[in-house]
């Protein structure tokens, strides 16, 4: 373990089974922190748990899906149970949807990319931030998209579901600002985790040629990149800060 700056601290991360919330949880045990890996993937949280503790880190798993509102009241008392606090969260889970125009979009693509996108980022917060304001304060970041900001065509529900998720986070970073509980937001561009590459994004040359072109830095973001500032946010070092779409983009939205 590198430094010890969260030592002590208990760090949630949904999603944490892969990609930016494997390379959050890596960041987090790093730093110090105490670690819950949860994630509606048992075989990969358990994966991500296992490599933790191997290299040193204190880490468990808890399996939640979070559009499922039980299930998320239940991973904040197993956190707190076993832990005792929770002190930073990265609110991370996510899924891709479908890809078509907004007037073939099916119904139930668009519910399901809303009830984890959105309403599952919203669950997370209101049962992190009940404990959170038992214990006098906390860090929470949500992982939303450059798509939260910008349009981007065959979408819609995932950008509809990104916006909203910056919409939460400001509202709650204003309510809860004065009770020491900061909520911030990070807004990615095409970052390579299995994400992209189920979309085939990552496989065919040309696609990520073209992908790539999107972004002035000419390249995909890497997930350590996005961890980084998720963990940064949750820092005394950003003590400041709430209420912030932090854009972790290679200068895509810029143009
Ligand atoms: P990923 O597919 O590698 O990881 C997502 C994780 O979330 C998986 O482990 C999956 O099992 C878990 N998950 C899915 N549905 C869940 C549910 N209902 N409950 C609990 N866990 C669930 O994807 P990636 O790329 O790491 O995405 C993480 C977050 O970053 C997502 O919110 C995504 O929208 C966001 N993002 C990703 C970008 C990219 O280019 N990869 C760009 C901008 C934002």
């Amino acid at each position: 373990m590198e430094n010890q700056k969260f030592k002590g601290q208990v760090a949630l991360v949904t999603g944490g089974g892969s990609g930016i919330g494997w390379a959050a949880c890596k960041a987090f045990a790093r730093a110090g922190a105490r670690v819950v890996v949860s994630d509606i993937n048992e075989e990969d949280g358990n994966r991500v748990v296992q490599g933790l503790i191997d290299c040193g880190g204190e880490a468990m798993f808890v399996r939640a899906d979070v559009s499922n509102a039980a299930a998320v009241e239940h991973l904040i008392d197993a956190t707190v149970g076993a832990y005792g606090d929770l002190d930073m969260a990265f609110n991370n889970a996510g899924i891709e949807g479908d890809l078509a125009p907004t007037a073939d979009y099916s119904d139930e693509a668009w519910d399901g990319v809303i009830a984890v996108n959105l309403t599952g980022v919203r669950l997370c917060m209101k049962h992190e931030i009940r404990q959170m304001l038992k214990h006098g304060g906390g860090a929470i970041v949500n992982n939303a998209s450059i798509l939260g900001v910008v349009g981007f065509a065959n979408a819609s529900a995932y950008a509809a579901a990104k916006h909203g998720v910056l919409g939460l986070t400001k509202a709650a970073a204003l309510e809860y600002a004065a009770s020491y509980i900061r909520i911030n937001a990070v807004c990615p561009a095409f970052i390579e985790t299995p994400m992209l590459h189920r979309a085939g994004l990552t496989t065919d040359p040309r696609k990520r040629e073209a992908i790539e072109r999107l972004h002035p830095q000419g390249r995909l973001g890497r997930p350590e990149e996005v961890a980084a500032a998720a963990v940064w946010l949750c820092s005394p070092e950003a003590s400041f800060i709430t209420g912030h779409p932090l854009l972790v983009d290679g200068g895509y939205v810029i143009q």
